[in-house]
Formats: structure tokens, C-alpha cells, sequence
């Protein structure tokens, strides 16, 4: 007997040797940070396009071409450009909600500072396939499962499809779990002009300028700005 797992879902596994170097670490660790759902996240949401972290940029983007051609073997011209970039701290105890990543065509998180054995990712099946649910099973694997959770550890990165839901269940470690999520978007040529689906996509040029929040002032802090005000920073001034 043989069994085809068919049409299987593409989640990629990278690990960065190199690591990160002090400053980066440092860079990383330290970012203003706002409430998200169950933990909270960077103000800042262009960190990739930072000179700062221009090396992990590099070896992040290698990481996305080799998942891009392996997994849809492109024929023609296109590639994948990595679009906002934060980073998420979840302290112990706290989690990140479920959910997935809107215009974005594979997301990616890769893992600043990860316990190795008590940080997780979990994925949940896009499908609803169960018909008849035929549980509880011996043991649980790939068929019979409605979500699946991998272990990560520091220096990780994982691609998967943006439209894969997943979620951080409640952090057991006692470090502070830090991760720099990713989207990204196509640019070159997509789809066939023969059949209609012809597309040509610019891309995201790196923006001259972009607009970053200012940071929130602090509780009773007086004249603080207006925190939905949005100033114009100089990419080539961060
Ligand atoms: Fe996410």
C-alpha cells in the first residue's frame, strides 16, 4: 500500500549559522514597543529596510528566492521582495493571537530569541475537512490533525503561504520570546498574456522616504505629541 501526500502545504525551515551580532541583537531587542493581541509589538514596521540589519536582510532574502524557486519553479521573470517587517515580544505567560497575513504572498518570522523545546509555532489546516471526526486517534499525524505545532529555536526562520493561520500559544519559557516577522509581495511578471492572466508588477521600490510613528508619549507626560500624527523619517537617516 502506498499513500500520496497530495497537494501538501510548503512550510520552510532555514537555520542562520552566523547568527546575529551584538549590535543587531541589541537593535532588535530594544525597539519601541505597542500592545498587539496577547503580547506587543514594534512601532516601527520597515525594519528589514534598515542599514542596520542590511546582513540578516541579505541572508533572509536568499532564504525567500530558494523557497520561491523550489517551491513554484517560476518560468518567467518574477521574485519575491520582502514588504513591512516588525518584530513581536511575548513575554512568558503572554501569547499572539491567531491569525493570517493579508496582502502578503508567503510571510516568514524568523527568530531572534527563541528557547529551544519550549517556543512553538503552531499552523492550523486551511480546511475544515473533517467530515466525520473519527477520534480520538491512536496518534496524531499530518491527516488527522487540525493544527500542528513545530518547536523553534534562536536564529530560526520559517517561510510558510500568508494565507496559513497560526498562532503563539501561551509562552512557557522564561526569556522573553523575540521574533522579526516579514511579508512579501511579487514583482516581475506574473500570470500569461496568452490566457489573460498577464500581470506585470513593479514592485516596492525602497521608498525614498517612509512614514514611521512617532513614539507615544509616556502616561502624564505633558504636551506630548499626537500619537496618530505621522512624520516623514529619511530611510537613509535610521
Ligand atoms: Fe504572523
Amino acid at each position: 500500500m502506498s499513500i500520496t501526500n497530495l497537494f501538501p502545504i510548503p512550510v520552510g525551515w532555514y537555520q542562520h549559522d552566523e547568527g546575529l551580532t551584538e549590535s543587531e541583537k541589541k537593535f532588535l531587542l530594544t525597539q519601541d514597543e505597542k500592545p498587539n493581541e496577547g503580547n506587543t509589538t514594534s512601532h516601527y514596521r520597515y525594519l528589514l529596510r534598515d542599514k542596520k540589519l542590511s546582513n540578516l536582510n541579505q541572508w533572509i532574502d536568499e532564504c525567500v528566492e530558494k523557497y520561491f524557486d523550489e517551491v513554484y519553479k517560476p518560468k518567467m521573470d518574477v521574485e519575491l521582495y520582502t514588504t513591512q517587517s516588525w518584530v513581536n515580544y511575548t513575554k512568558k505567560g503572554q501569547w499572539h493571537h491567531k491569525h493570517r497575513h493579508p496582502n502578503s504572498f508567503v510571510s516568514g518570522v524568523y527568530y531572534v530569541q527563541a528557547e529551544e523545546m519550549k517556543d512553538k509555532i503552531f499552523f492550523f489546516h486551511p480546511k475544515v475537512y473533517h467530515q466525520l471526526r473519527v477520534t480520538p486517534p491512536r496518534d496524531w499525524n499530518l491527516y488527522n490533525s487540525e493544527s500542528w505545532w513545530f518547536g523553534v529555536k534562536t536564529g530560526s526562520l520559517v517561510l510558510f503561504p500568508s494565507s496559513l493561520e497560526h498562532w503563539v500559544a501561551p509562552v512557557e519559557a522564561d526569556q522573553t520570546r523575540v521574533s522579526l516577522s516579514f511579508n512579501t509581495f511579487l514583482k516581475g511578471y506574473v500570470g500569461d498574456d496568452d490566457s489573460l492572466t498577464g500581470l506585470h508588477l513593479g514592485g516596492d521600490a525602497t521608498p525614498k522616504n517612509m512614514l514611521k510613528p512617532k513614539k507615544e508619549p509616556g502616561p502624564g507626560k505633558a504636551g506630548g505629541v499626537d500619537s496618530k500624527k505621522m512624520e516623514t523619517v529619511d530611510i537613509d537617516s535610521l
